[in-house]
């Protein structure tokens, strides 16, 4: 299967490819040797972290080193915790310490969280050094390794401190998801379903007929979601580059509730992706009331998420609670929760909906839940 390429031409700045194949590993070195930022670099350093490095910092390396690279890695430690301003002082002094220069370059290699930590750390060493992406979840392919948001967490937020950089170049290796568990997968998932709700009818009935094909990670059809993933994010990154002119926000559909979720039912106890599955359901009926959602989108939508693996979750709180840890979140302005909303598949809204609103769909939600059981 030969790998696809898409070009990510972002305004201001420098364009890059993304290559996603089954293969495309092999080929980083050579790759990283014809881009004109890195081919002269004298160091690469390979950020990765306690799970992937033994599983794919050899396959890597290699590749960088038979080009002609020298290489360096710092492992950190998997999982959310790394992405801290503590592990981030360490790796840059690890970067001092190896005398990186401003030619240098990071290669993260991992999922989110490594992503956006080495592009943290690369965008603020010595004032900024070039980054490559190399993700190795399906949510990291499919959303954080493109668009240039870095970050780390701060004991008050997640993702409170960082900077905008696009990266040089993504690697998207369809291999290495191989190893990745269905938990991890189905975080990637949801993260599609939401791209192609927002995108386009043609990407959402995509989905449709292939989301079975996709939960049983045919490659085919997880290079296609991928790269139709890919497409959209570009598209609205290069519309809405710092998240400033409001386009930037679709991305947030179904994170609205599914913040919520996490933080009540505890960080951890489902996956970002089962709580962000969960936000869409819920924006969704939100918006038949706000927004003139048909009933119908509601049920495909359903229909989607049933079938990717992200059934409706057996959980409740309170809705007084619900509301509260919404109107903690930082995207909240001026005490207004704010959703997206679907008006149609490929036409979205954001809308600050009243308190009472709120709270009447959440009793409902809550009630549905009750009555499952
Ligand atoms: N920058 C952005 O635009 C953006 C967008 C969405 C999410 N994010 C961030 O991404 C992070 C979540 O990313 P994530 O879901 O990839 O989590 P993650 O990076 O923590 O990876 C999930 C787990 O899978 C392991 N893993 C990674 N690749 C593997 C592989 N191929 N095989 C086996 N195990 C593997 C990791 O070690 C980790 O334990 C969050 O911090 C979130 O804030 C950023």
């Amino acid at each position: 299967m030969p790998a696809t390429k898409i070009v990510v031409n972002i305004p201001g700045e420098t364009p890059y490819d993304v290559r996603i194949g089954a293969t495309v590993l092999a080929g980083l070195g050579a790759s990283l040797k014809k881009l004109p930022a890195l081919s002269a670099a004298p160091r690469l350093l390979v950020l990765t972290d306690a799970n992937v490095g033994p599983l794919y910092l050899d396959a890597a390396a290699s590749s960088l080193k038979e080009a002609g690279f020298r290489v360096s890695h710092i492992t950190v430690p998997a999982g959310e915790e790394a992405k801290s301003l503590a592990v981030a002082g360490e790796v840059w002094n690890a970067m001092a310490a190896l005398s990186l220069t401003r030619d240098c370059a990071v290669v993260a290699l991992g999922g989110g969280v490594v992503g956006d930590l080495a592009g943290f750390v690369a965008s603020t060493y010595m004032r900024g050094i070039p980054f490559v992406q190399v993700p190795t979840t399906l949510l990291a392919m499919v959303d954080s390794s493109v668009g240039g948001k870095t970050g780390v967490n701060l004991e008050a937020g997640k993702n409170l401190v960082g900077t905008f950089k696009q990266p040089a170049y993504v690697c998207a290796c369809i291999s290495v998801l191989d190893t990745l568990d269905e938990r991890e997968w189905a975080c990637g998932c949801a993260e599609i379903a939401k791209a192609s709700v927002i995108d386009s009818d043609e990407f959402f009935f995509w989905m449709m007929d292939h989301a079975e094909a996709l939960r049983g990670r045919d490659p085919i059809a997880v290079t296609e979601a991928i790269a139709r993933s890919v497409v959209f994010k570009a598209n609205v990154v290069a519309e809405d580059k710092t998240e400033s002119r409001g386009v930037r926000e679709c991305l947030n559909y179904g994170h609205t509730l599914g913040h919520a979720v996490e933080a009540l039912a505890g960080y951890g106890t489902f996956s970002h992706g089962a709580a962000v599955a969960e936000g869409m359901r819920f924006a969704a009926r939100l918006g038949v009331e706000v927004a003139g959602t048909s009933e119908e989108l509601v049920a495909a939508q359903d229909e989607l998420l049933d079938a990717l693996g992200l059934p409706a979750l057996a959980w409740s709180a309170p809705p007084e609670e619900m509301l509260a840890a919404m109107k903690r979140d930082k995207k909240t302005r001026a005490g207004a929760v704010r959703f997206v909303v679907p008006r149609d598949i490929g036409d979205w809204e954001l809308v600050s909906v009243p308190d009472d609103v709120i709270l009447a769909h959440l009793r409902a939600w809550e009630a549905g839940k009750e009555a499952a059981q």
